[in-house]
């Protein structure tokens, strides 16, 4: 044995979402589908909040940002799932599992911290509107990003710790379309209870904390815009409610594959689907058309493109 170092299995099996050949299909259609419209999406936001400068403000950064990080969401598992749609062995090495394990946690990580700078973000603008531009300064955006990123790069690699040493000697068949810890953990030839049981504790404390963090902020700018009912109110009520619809969309998947007793994988599976194909398609979508700026600086884009290939 050398150096404690005992795992065989240098490759994992997925057996897929379904077996049946029309909803393989209809996956393969509305993931594709879905995969180019959030890609082309999302990089419309970064595009225009970075060239346009009168999206040169806090939220619109911070939208950017998570458009940025939408990308990367919508392409950890998905094109991989795709293109295993039709392939009869899915498999994975053992190092693309454990990669896609690591970008799982630290895109989910990301994304819950700029939602909740996002929150605070409206949060000073409606409740502390004299202290907005003090308090929301470019400084603390950075901070947030560099927040978003340190948290989410440290807590994907201290779940990565738990893995290291586990031995894989025996079955190699994941119930499942891409990696994560819980299913793996389940694999190794050794008893991971306890691991299985720290894990789904601190996935289970970061979800809910965050999400309560989220919805503790929503009420009180809620009760705040429902107190000085004005002429604003119905702009900010519209922009929130883009805000709360996403984070509702966004952890709902999430608390349920991580903290359901128990695991019926096939709603597991379609749930994680609507997280990594839907929610960074349903992003742009709902920041879009929620809200009026965003439109035009698009439109704005559109129009300097058809000018540029009359011109050239
Ligand atoms: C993210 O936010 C920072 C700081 O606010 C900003 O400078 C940067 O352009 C944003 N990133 C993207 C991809 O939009």
């Amino acid at each position: 044995m050398d150096g404690g170092n005992h795992s065989v299995v240098s490759e994992f099996v997925f057996l897929g979402l379904t077996h049946s050949w029309e909803i393989q299909f209809l996956l393969l259609v509305f993931s594709s589908v879905l995969y180019v419209a959030s890609m082309t999406g999302n990089i419309l936001i970064v595009f225009s909040v970075t060239t346009d400068p009168l999206l040169h403000s806090p939220m619109y950064f911070l939208l950017a940002n998570l458009s940025f990080i939408d990308l990367g969401a919508c392409s950890v598992t998905s094109p991989k799932m795709i293109c295993d749609l039709f392939r009869r062995r899915k498999v994975i090495s053992f190092g693309g599992c454990i990669t896609q394990i690591f970008f799982i946690h630290v895109i989910g990580g990301v994304e819950m911290v700029l939602l909740i700078g996002m929150a605070f973000d409206r949060y000073v603008a409606i409740c502390k509107p004299l202290h907005y531009l003090t308090v929301m300064s470019p400084r603390m955006c950075i901070l947030f990003l560099a927040a978003a990123w340190g948290l989410s790069i440290s807590h994907s690699l201290s779940q990565l710790a738990f893995l290291v040493n586990l031995p894989f000697c025996g079955p190699n068949v994941l119930d499942s379309f891409y990696c994560d810890l819980p299913q793996l953990l389940r694999l190794a030839c050794t008893d991971t209870s306890r691991l299985q049981f720290i894990v789904l504790v601190n996935n289970g404390f970061i979800c809910f904390g965050s999400f309560f963090m989220l919805f503790i902020s929503y009420v009180f700018i809620l009760f705040t815009v429902w107190k000085h009912s004005s002429g604003r109110s119905s702009k900010a009520l519209s922009t929130l409610s883009a805000h709360i619809t996403v984070v509702l969309l966004f952890f709902g998947p999430i608390m349920f594959i991580y903290t359901w007793p128990y695991p019926s994988s096939q709603m597991d599976k379609f749930l994680a689907l609507s997280d990594a194909v839907v929610i960074p398609f349903l992003n742009p979508v709902i920041y879009t058309f929620w809200n009026k700026e965003m439109k035009v600086a698009i439109k704005r884009i559109f129009r300097s493109l058809v000018i540029f290939r009359q011109i050239s």
